[in-house]
């Protein structure tokens, strides 16, 4: 790797850090700017603040190694080539995208290039929609670096496909790179970098313009979102078909080509950061710009109610849910990370609280994230085993490992009456038979 490469990275969250520390594990020198102390601290002393499978090593190495440091001082920025911008683009209340971090992030990073000599080329990592690079970011860089892009500055869109719980991974082995840009330069400059980073295996680079590539990270996850929405519809109708179940026609459909078999799982509705909230931002857009799209509005409405599928599923089981004590495993919004954002999990709960069911709750690293929306209105258990303890009912919410270990004794053993819904379809419903077993996607079996 070219050993004079250095990058700034702006906003350490999930994507930031992810990014930065793979970069520096491959000899980048990286810094990373975020205005949270705490957060910069942290990662100086190279622990992660956030669980992510393989980010603890290697930040602790790249630290070590002194490829990473981090910093709350964007003037930093100016002393690297390239400047990826990775803050949050939240929702705001109305779905719409909120620019309040970019356009701050942007406004510090252009007043701390104004001294700067030399080119530098600015990356937006962040999802933003379509017309941000160049509407928003350009002419709040330009303002305050008092330079223009095409002179002393580049400007990209490059947005980032990282998914939680494999973010090193997909970091290191992209399938493609997109690169949005209005002049060469910049994507020529960006491009040679990743060529240099990914010198053992470039992926397929897309060349287009920023609005291009802004579009293709949320057509990305609105056909994921889309794709999960279809298969939970089918599950819904499968389950009220005897002799169906929803894998089977998965499995099945997933072997034409045409539609592939990853992202059938049928299940509780998707959650995470950026599903619901992309979806969101791209309707808005959408509807901003004379188009109403339909589709991804009944992709989010077949999502919401997929909670309430849940719910009534164990209230079949239990006849009322009122004062029933019902065990839920997993609070993650999918398995290796402690995100609860957007989980399945929270709409779950609040429904059954809400028709009277005590709930307790159990996840291998989630607990503290959960703390912190649910506080008291459920209760912690400490393992697996003690959640079920005396209760009415388990709701599988998380597809984590150990909650596939539990055996159908053991739900017998420790619940007062072993009644499960199997929200993420991780048992054999074979083995379950004997017991009061329901599952997302499941029909009633033929008699
Ligand atoms: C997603 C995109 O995959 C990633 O490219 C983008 O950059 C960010 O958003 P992530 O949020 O980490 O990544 O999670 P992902 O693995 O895509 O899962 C999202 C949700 O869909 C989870 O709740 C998951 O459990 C659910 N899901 C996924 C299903 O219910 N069924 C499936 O078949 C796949």
């Amino acid at each position: 790797m070219n050993k004079l490469a250095a990058v700034s990275i702006v906003g350490m969250g999930y994507v930031g850090l992810c990014t930065a520390a793979s970069f520096a594990s491959r000899g980048i020198r990286t810094i990373g700017i975020d205005i949270d102390h705490e957060k910069v601290e942290q990662i100086r002393k190279g622990r992660a603040p956030l669980h992510e499978p393989q980010l603890d090593n290697i930040l602790r190495k790249a630290v070590k190694d002194r490829l990473l440091d981090a910093t709350t001082d964007m003037s930093s920025a100016a002393d690297t080539n390239t400047t990826f911008l990775t803050v949050g683009t939240p929702s705001r209340p109305d779905g719409s995208i909120d620019l309040t971090f970019l356009k701050q992030a942007t406004t510090d990073l252009g007043s701390a290039l104004r001294k700067k000599s030399g080119y530098h080329l600015v990356v937006v990592k962040s999802t933003v929609v379509p017309g941000t690079t160049s509407n928003v970011v350009q002419p709040t860089l330009e303002n305050h670096a008092e330079t223009k892009v095409g002179r002393s500055l580049g400007l990209c869109a490059n947005p980032e496909f990282l998914k939680e719980g494999t973010a090193i991974k997909d970091a290191l082995h992209p399938d493609k790179i997109v690169i949005g840009s209005n002049d060469k330069k910049s994507a020529n400059q960006l491009t040679s970098f990743y060529r240099k980073f990914y010198a053992y295996k470039l992926p397929p680079v897309i060349l287009t313009s920023p609005e291009a590539a802004e579009l293709v990270k949320y057509a990305s996850n609105a056909f994921l979102a889309t794709k999960i929405s279809f298969i939970n519809t089918i599950a819904n109708i499968a389950q009220r078909t005897p002799g169906v179940d929803v894998g089977t026609v998965a499995r099945a459909i997933g072997l034409d080509p045409r539609i592939g078999q990853l992202f059938l799982k049928a299940g509780a509705g998707y959650g995470g950061s950026c599903f619901h909230k992309d979806i969101q931002a791209l309707i808005d857009y959408s509807n901003k710009n004379g188009y109403d799209p339909v589709l991804f509005r009944a992709t989010e409405e077949t999502n919401e109610k997929q909670a309430t599928r849940v719910v009534d599923m164990a209230e079949r089981l239990l006849g009322s849910l009122s004062d029933k004590k019902v065990a839920v495993l997993g609070l993650a919004f999918k398995k290796d990370t402690d995100d609860i954002r957007e989980a399945a999990s929270l709409r779950v709960i609040s429904q059954l609280r809400k028709k009277g069911a005590r709930v307790v709750a159990y996840d291998p690293v989630a607990i503290p994230n959960a703390k912190k929306i649910l506080s008291d209105q459920i209760v912690y258990a400490d393992n697996p085993r003690s959640t079920l303890k005396g209760t009415d009912c388990a709701v599988i919410m998380t597809e984590w490992d150990q909650f596939r270990k539990l055996k159908p004794q053991d739900f017998r053993a420790y619940m007062k009456t072993p009644n499960i819904v199997d929200a993420r379809r991780i048992y054999d419903p074979e083995d379950f038979r004997e017991l009061n077993y329901a599952a997302i996607g499941l029909g009633p079996v033929n008699s």
